[in-house]
Parts: structure tokens; C-alpha cells; sequence
């Protein structure tokens, strides 16, 4: 099948040219969760992992979108590469990834991000900026030494998605669209869309 028809291969390949020609954060991406009475919310977060099984990303299992996923398990993610004019739009359902591959992830992360992750109460008001340079000397001090390990209220979730849309701008608005849904089956259907 053609890259143009495999929706993961042709991510990968976006992906790869924008990792070659996006001055910042190509792994950047919007977040969408719903909370219980339906109000959406949208932050971004980093996309720390792409396979078959979906898009990858890791935060604090405590914070204001955890709480949304684990009432509604449906997200919405949304990729935009300015330096190449395109866009890619994906919705379906997180799922925690496993403690290894969290683990895995968290091992490879600089020093200074693990011990902030123990250090920060993500979303929770601060009274002071002090409070958390405070913690982290705690932490720092407290795993000095030492490995440091993941905490267990930080870990990732991988997007399962059901539904990938690829957008490239073209002249006079006339934008290239198409959406992936997935069927029944288990295979992608492709749908080119008015732009
Ligand atoms: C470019 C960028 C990347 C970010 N990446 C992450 C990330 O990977 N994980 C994370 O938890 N927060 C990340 N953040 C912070 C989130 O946008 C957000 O402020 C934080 O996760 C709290 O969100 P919540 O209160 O909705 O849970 C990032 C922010 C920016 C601007």
C-alpha cells in the first residue's frame, strides 16, 4: 500500500521532516480531555512515542487532565508544523502504558527533569515560587547519589487512535485534507475532505 494510504507511515514520515526543519518543539502537541460535565480542556504536551499501538506522552497522574482521562478515556491531540504548513488532527482513547515503559522513559530523562517531576505538584496552587525551588533541593538532596526513580504519580498514556486527519496548505486555501477512520475490521478508511 501506498505511504499516502497508511496513515501511520505517512505520520512518521511528516514527523520525520518535521523533527529535520522545525526550529523548536516538533514534538510538541495540543491535548484534549473532557471533564465530567463536559467542559473540554486543552494543553500541550510532548509526543514522547509513535507505534502501531498509538502516540505517546507522559505528565503527572495527578493533574487536572489525568483526572479528565480517567472519567473519559477519549482525547482529541492536535500536531501543527509551522515551517512545513501542515497539521495533523487525532482522536481516540488513552490508555496507561505499562510501568516498564514508563520506566524506561523516565531513566532517559536528564537528571533535572526526574528530580522535578518528585519536585512538582502539577496543577496545584503554589503559594510561593520558592516552595518549589525548595523541593527541589529536597529531592535533589534526597536522591543525591543515587538512581533516581520514577515517582508513581508520573507516568505516561499512549493515545489509541481512531480516527488520524492529515492537513498541508496549499494556495488560495485550497489546503490538502484527508481523515483515516478506523472500521469495524480494523482497517483504515480514507477520506478525502473540502478544506
Ligand atoms: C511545549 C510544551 C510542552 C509541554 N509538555 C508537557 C508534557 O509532556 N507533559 C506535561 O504534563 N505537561 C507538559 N506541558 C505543560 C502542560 O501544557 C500543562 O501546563 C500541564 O501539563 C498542566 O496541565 P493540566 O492542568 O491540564 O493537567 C507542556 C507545555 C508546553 C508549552
Amino acid at each position: 500500500m501506498k505511504e499516502q494510504d497508511e496513515p501511520y507511515k505517512l505520520f512518521q514520515s511528516w514527523f520525520l521532516e518535521a523533527k529535520n526543519s522545525e526550529e523548536k518543539e516538533p514534538t510538541a502537541m495540543s491535548l484534549a480531555t473532557v471533564d465530567d460535565i463536559g467542559q473540554p480542556s486543552v494543553r500541550m504536551v510532548l509526543l514522547k512515542g509513535v507505534d502501531l499501538g498509538g502516540f505517546v506522552f507522559y505528565t503527572n497522574l495527578g493533574s487536572p487532565k489525568v483526572q479528565d482521562i480517567e472519567k473519559n478515556p477519549r482525547v482529541a491531540l492536535c500536531l501543527h508544523w509551522k515551517s512545513l504548513d501542515k497539521q495533523i488532527r487525532i482522536a481516540g482513547q488513552s490508555v496507561p502504558v505499562s510501568p516498564e515503559e514508563a520506566d524506561a522513559y523516565f531513566v532517559s530523562r536528564p537528571l533535572q527533569s526526574q528530580i522535578g517531576a518528585w519536585a512538582s505538584r502539577q496543577s496545584e496552587a503554589m503559594p510561593h515560587r520558592l516552595e518549589l525551588e525548595k523541593r527541589v533541593a529536597q529531592f535533589g538532596l534526597k536522591f543525591l547519589g543515587k538512581d533516581v526513580p520514577r515517582p508513581a504519580f508520573w507516568s505516561g498514556f499512549r493515545v489509541v487512535p481512531k480516527r488520524i486527519e492529515f492537513w498541508h496548505q496549499k494556495p488560495y486555501r485550497l489546503h490538502d485534507r484527508f481523515r483515516f477512520d478506523l472500521d469495524d475490521q480494523g482497517n483504515w478508511q480514507k477520506t478525502w475532505l473540502y478544506p
